[in-house]
């Protein structure tokens, strides 16, 4: 592999030599004095007592810093830095720095980034199957929903995505998506005629909040806290941490827990990336995100039940509405889906005990 090629690929190898280590500094000195370091690192110096070989890999993802994915990918960091005695670190760029998750998306398929921690709904535009996982009220809860991540359809959708540049590592949990409006409680689907609510970039969502009846506006997550606060949207939906996480609650002070579907994240890197990392690296990786995978299940609910009190104690009020209620009205939407490669899929996941 050349050097060029490394760079290109984001994956950087650094000898441990002397020489390298003082042009190393200087560059890091140039970097952090242009204040572009946190864009630009594509290399680190290993462990110089032993002169070995360093290799960086660059992670771009949309949530904050306290959100539980994040904690989790922090942990992903540490266990490969352990496992590779210092030789491999996964630097992680939270808050969209990188990008929107589309955008980094498109990174890795170019190799200009090496991982990408997303949802999987904005994976649609790339996988059609991927829309799966937003069809509304398809998982009869976690357990179910977790059967499928890590069983047969979990992993034929991972592999999947070497197709199109993008290898999937694990699933994360995000938990279920629920309504959050800045004046009126949604109680019922008719409580969301007329108003404006922003959506993922997937054409699954944009499908499911005018089918129970709201005006679907795609925008980046990271543009909604401003959406939410000039008006440009009068609500959202997510899950209880990324509505903590990222403040929203501060704008939005009714959540109603319809939990209209569990669309997971996901870990991607980049097939090119992953091609020119050495087996035993490659072992490394895979091993780290199936821990952080781990890490993140057991902290997830903790961290769920522990926003929804936060939440009320900023004065947000949470509604239980009845189901029912919703998922009748979007069952034209799931009927519509029989017959093509993504109602197999229902089929199978309803199936699945
Ligand atoms: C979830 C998910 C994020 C995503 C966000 C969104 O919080 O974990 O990856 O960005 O939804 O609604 O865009």
């Amino acid at each position: 592999m050349s050097d060029k090629s490394i760079h290109n690929s984001e994956v950087a190898r650094v000898l441990g030599k002397n020489k390298s280590y003082l042009l190393a500094g200087f560059l890091l000195g140039v970097l952090l004095s242009t204040g572009v370091f946190a864009l630009c690192v594509r290399h680190f110096n290993s462990d110089p007592q032993n002169g070995g070989s360093g290799l960086v890999l660059k992670l771009g993802h949309s949530l904050d810093q306290q959100h539980p994915v994040h904690l989790a990918l922090e942990h992903m960091a540490e266990r490969l830095q352990q496992k590779s005695a210092g030789t491999v670190e996964l630097q992680i760029f939270p808050n969209g720095q990188l990008g929107s998750e589309t955008e980094c998306i498109e990174q890795l398929q170019r190799g200009a980034l090496a991982m990408t921690k997303t949802s999987t709904a904005p994976l649609e535009s790339f996988l059609p199957e991927f829309s799966i996982f937003g069809v509304p009220y398809l998982f009869r809860d976690d357990e179910h929903a977790w059967r499928v991540y890590t069983g047969e359809i979990g992993k034929e959708l991972l592999q999947k995505g070497s197709e199109v540049g993008l290898r999937g590592l694990c699933y994360l949990d995000a938990g279920a998506r629920s309504f959050y409006t800045v004046n009126k409680p949604i109680l019922k689907p008719d409580d969301l005629k007329g108003l404006k609510i922003r959506v993922q970039e997937s054409q699954t969502a944009m499908e499911l909040v005018e089918a129970l009846g709201g005006s679907p506006t795609p925008m980046s997550f990271g543009e909604l806290y401003t959406g939410l606060q000039q008006g440009m949207v009068d609500g959202a939906e997510n899950n209880p941490p990324s509505f903590y996480s990222n403040r929203h609650f501060e704008v939005c002070k009714h959540l109603s827990l319809d939990e209209h579907a569990r669309v997971p994240d996901i870990l991607l890197i980049s097939e090119s990336v992953w091609k020119n990392l050495p087996p035993h690296v490659q072992q490394w990786v895979q091993e780290a995100a199936d821990e952080a995978a781990e890490f993140q299940r057991e902290l997830w609910e903790e961290k769920t039940a522990e926003v929804l009190e936060d939440v009320q104690k900023e004065g947000v009020t949470i509604d239980h509405p009845d189901k029912s209620l919703f998922a009748e009205q979007v069952k034209p939407m799931v009927d519509k889906l029989k017959g093509t490669p993504v109602g197999d899929l229902v089929n199978r996941i309803r199936e699945l005990p």
